[in-house]
């Protein structure tokens, strides 16, 4: 039986990723960046502590700065990614806003913000980026939704129907581009350590609460979404394609 070598390793390849001023986000450029990619960052936030952290991996980095619900916007950053890098073969689309609200009390404005933050830019950047990855025959395009999908945690329908959405496009457009080489794949994380949740009190009180829940009893940190990241963005996954992989210390055991 012959065992095939597992494939690892970014070198060469040129990583794009989105909403990472902070947070998850600023943990999946150095991981990528750690594993060789170059590392072009997207975010409406100054994302320069984001540069800072990845420098001390690699010179290849690069902030633009943009709203990416705006489709002009979206085309010009694409556009100058590919006229500073050459090329994108992985797009991490991490952009998100969280917020409760009970159902009741949740207005129209909050409910298009959600849907617009998290699927319009969903859409307007996979849309820029799948015609580049199909001229390399390659792409990895992972987008980051939540464990409250399986969970149906309340006060968030809003966050819970568009991170839900974020499912079925992946599916869809996984079977689209296949045949070009592109995975389409969803990461659905639980409560993340993303900064000291004890200066947090709502993190606080949810943690207190969703901790008991897990089979792993330790709040999961951005370094445990960004593994399973890069493994998704690797050549070694080409096989994985259409799934939402949870990362919660299993809580929902989807
Ligand atoms: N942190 C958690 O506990 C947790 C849990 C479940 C899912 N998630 C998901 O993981 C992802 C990252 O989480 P996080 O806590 O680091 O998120 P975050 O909210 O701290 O960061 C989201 C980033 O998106 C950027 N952004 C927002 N709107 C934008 C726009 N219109 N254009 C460009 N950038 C925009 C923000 O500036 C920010 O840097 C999000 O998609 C979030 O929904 C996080």
């Amino acid at each position: 039986m012959q065992i095939h070598q597992f494939e690892s390793g970014l070198h060469g390849r040129v990583a794009l990723i989105t909403g990472a001023a902070v947070g998850n986000g600023s943990a999946f450029c150095e991981r990528l960046a750690e594993e060789g990619a170059s590392i072009a960052i997207v975010d409406i936030a100054d994302a320069s502590a984001t540069v800072t952290a990845v420098r001390q991996i690699t010179d290849r980095v690069v902030a633009y700065r943009g709203d990416l619900t705006m489709p002009e916007t979206v085309r010009q950053i694409v556009g100058q990614v590919v006229a500073d890098f050459g090329r994108i073969d992985v797009l991490v689309h991490n952009v998100g806003l969280y917020e409760e609200e009970p159902f009741e009390l949740l207005t129209f404005e909050q409910w298009k913000r959600m849907l617009t933050v998290c699927l319009d830019s969903l859409f307007l950047v996979t849309h820029a980026v799948v015609p580049i990855m199909k001229r390399n025959t390659f792409g990895r395009i992972i987008a980051l939704s939540s464990d409250t999908v399986w969970l149906g945690t309340p006060y968030l329908v809003h966050y819970v129907t568009a991170k839900s959405a974020i499912i079925g496009f992946v599916r869809s457009l996984a079977a689209e581009v296949g045949q070009y080489g592109i995975t389409v794949n969803a990461v659905t994380v639980g409560l993340t350590a993303t900064q000291d949740p004890t200066d947090r009190p709502m993190n606080r009180a949810l943690l207190k609460d969703i901790l008991p829940q897990q089979c792993i009893h330790r709040a999961d940190e951005p370094h445990d979404i960004a593994n399973v990241v890069a493994f998704l963005a690797m050549p070694a996954a080409s096989i994985i394609t259409g799934q939402a992989i949870n990362v919660d210390g299993g809580v929902a055991r989807h």
